[in-house]
Parts: C-alpha cells; structure tokens; sequence
C-alpha cells in the first residue's frame, strides 16, 4: 500500500484551524482516498437498540442525565431486545449496538448477560455494548458470553476540562482505566470525544486525536456537542468556541482517518442533527461505519441525549431505505451480512502499509 505520513501534532492543530475551502476540500479528499483503499465502496451498519435510558450518573451536557426528572424512564424487556437484535439480523445487519444509560447492578449485569448468550445463539451478529462504565469483572463475564465490542467516549482527553463537564464522583482517571480493561479483556474498543464542548479549545481537540493513538483505539465515534436546554451545561453555550460545528466535526474525522489509519469511524446521527446531509457527508470524509437507531419506535422520544436527534419518528425500516439512499448518494454501499471487524484489531495494531 502507498505510504501515508503520519501528521504532527502541529499540522493536526494547523488544519483544525484552516477557514479556506478549497484547502479543506483537499483535506477531505484525502481522508476519502484513504477510506476508499483501505475499504474499498463499502460502509459497516450497525444497528443501534437504546434499550434503556435510566442512568446513574449526572454529566452536565446528557438529556438523559439523572438528575432530569422530564423524562419517562423505560427499560425494554428482555424479550424485545432480542426479537429487535433478530430483525437486525434477518435485514442483513452485521452487527447490533445494545446501549444504555449507566446502571451498575447485579440484575442488569444478568440481563445483558442473558441478552447477549440468546442473540448469539440464534445468530452471528458482532455483539457491541455500550453500556458506561462497569466492574472489569462485568465486562470480563459480557465477553465470554460472546460480547465482541465495547464503546466507551472518554469525551474529552483532557482532564481539568472532563472535570467541569461532569459533577464530583465521575472519575476521568476511572474511565481511563475502563478503556484500558476493555483492551486487555480483548475487546474490540470504541470511544470518542465531543467536539465544540464549551471551554474546549482547538489544542484539546488535537490532543484527544493523540490520545485515541495512545490508547490504541480501534473505533472512533464523535459528534458535535449540542447544547440541551434540559440540561445544566447549557447555561455555559456562550463560552463554545465560535467556529463553524459541522466543519470542525468533519476535520476531526478527517485527520482522525489520516492519523490512525485503519480504525472503524462512524458517521454519528449527531452530525446530521446539524446537517441534513451530515452522515453521508462524513462518509466521503473519512468515516466508513453508520449506526441506524433500530430502538422500536414507542421508546424513541425519551432517548434524547441532545434536541433535534434525527430519524425519531421513522421506524426502523424507513430509517433503512433512507439510509441506503444516502449512502448511494455518496458511490458507497452498504456491506450486508458483513462484521466489518475494525482493521486495526485485525491488524494487532500494526498497519502494514
Ligand atoms: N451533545 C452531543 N453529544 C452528547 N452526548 C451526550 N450528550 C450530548 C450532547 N448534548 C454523547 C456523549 C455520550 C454519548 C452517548 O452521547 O458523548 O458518550
Ligand atoms: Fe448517563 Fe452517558 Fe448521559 Fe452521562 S452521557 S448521563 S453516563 S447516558
């Protein structure tokens, strides 16, 4: 494969900044040309089953947050959880997300337990939690029962700046040490950042992209930070960095791709909360994985995280035809029946290039 340089920090922080489109283009393209050899036309799906929304912590920026007493909490039966992972399956998905907010008891550990051994008996989808932070006994038990991944967003790689985003009691240094027990269990391990995050600058951005190299992540999944007005951080908006949201998340993807290569990197339904044509927009910028909300329709609502969430009232066929469309839009097509197993963690972290 042709050689591609790494960046430096300094060229990272340098494009970060850049206002010219024509230079940003050139940026884009590059990503592109990058995605395209390394995965030909094809785009990863993942269908993403948010099948609880009550959550034990309290970060300043989630509409799901504990301390919102707005919301209706719901938990979906073991039963619907599965027969949602089985449509997934009988559409041609390779792989199923099963997230939820943060809830750190014996009975959930069961449930997701359970859930994962009845999926991977009748199928043989990729399993992905994404399920906050757990005991590593936890994640070690959801493992051998077959679970293939985990997402995890340390949600900014600076410390002193995680800290003002989050109330005492959540621990930057134990989300950290989370990651790591995922990759040592033999996780394939997700995470990401928030992008326009308020007090956030552009350096922060550049070293979150160092960061994912250090902890040899193998997915990536970052959106831009969308101020909810339920929520206590909003009342800090004025202090996010002027810049246009949607070109910074596209840079990000961008150099993300060029900087680590042969990671899986989602387009986020948040992009597209700023963007009509955001998702498609970052497949063809160096994004090569989109995650359908397959949720059943009646939970949708109460799984705001942020406001203007696409695709929450459309059921999860039309969300799959409309995605189709938007991936054709940009000459890509959906790998069907594919696990679309991040390079990088078939690569043992070695890019042979
Ligand atoms: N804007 C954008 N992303 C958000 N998340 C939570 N709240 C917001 C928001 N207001 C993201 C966080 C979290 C993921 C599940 O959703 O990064 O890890
Ligand atoms: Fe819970 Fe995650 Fe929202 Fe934080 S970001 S309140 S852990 S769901």
């Amino acid at each position: 494969m042709e050689q591609e340089t790494y960046l430096s920090k300094e060229e990272i922080i340098h494009w970060l900044k850049e206002k010219d489109a024509n230079k940003l283009a050139s940026l884009y393209a590059r990503a592109d040309k990058l995605t395209r050899k390394l995965f030909g036309t094809k785009v990863f799906f993942r269908g993403i089953i948010e099948f609880g929304n009550s959550c034990n912590k309290n970060c300043y920026y989630c509409g799901i947050r504990k301390g919102n007493e707005k919301i209706f909490r719901y938990l979906m039966p073991k039963k619907e959880i599965v027969e949602t992972a089985l449509w997934a399956y009988s559409q041609g998905y390779g792989s199923v997300v099963l997230q939820s907010g943060e809830i750190d008891n014996e009975k959930r550990v069961e449930l997701i337990l359970e859930v994962i051994k009845e999926i991977k008996k009748k199928t043989n989808l990729r399993i992905t939690l994404s399920l906050g932070e757990l005991l590593k006994e936890s994640y070690l038990e959801f493992f051998k029962a077959g679970a293939d991944r985990y997402l995890l967003r340390i949600e900014t790689a600076n410390k002193s700046l995680y800290e003002k985003l989050h109330p005492e009691g959540h621990s930057f240094d134990n989300r950290i040490e989370c990651v790591q027990n995922l990759k040592s269990i033999g996780y394939q391990v997700g995470t990401g950042v928030m992008i326009g995050l308020p007090f956030q600058t552009i350096e922060d951005l550049a070293e979150d992209i160092l960061f994912f190299k250090k902890l040899d992540i193998d997915m990536i999944g970052m959106g831009p930070f969308i101020p909810n007005e339920e929520t206590p951080l909003f009342s800090q908006k004025q202090y996010c960095m002027k810049e246009d949201m949607f070109q910074l998340s596209l840079k990000m993807i961008a150099l993300c791709r060029l900087y680590l290569k042969d990671v899986n990197i989602s387009a986020t339904t948040a992009l597209q909360a700023l963007n009509r044509k955001g998702r498609e927009i970052a497949l063809s910028s160096g994004a090569n994985i989109i995650m359908p909300i397959i949720t059943p329709l009646k939970y949708r609502q109460n799984y705001l995280l942020y406001p203007n969430k696409p695709c929450l009232d459309e059921t999860a066929e039309m969300c799959k035809s409309c995605i189709e469309n938007r991936i054709k839009s940009v000459n890509k097509n959906i790998a069907y029946n594919e696990p679309g197993d991040p390079l990088h963690f078939l690569n043992n972290g070695k890019i042979n290039d």
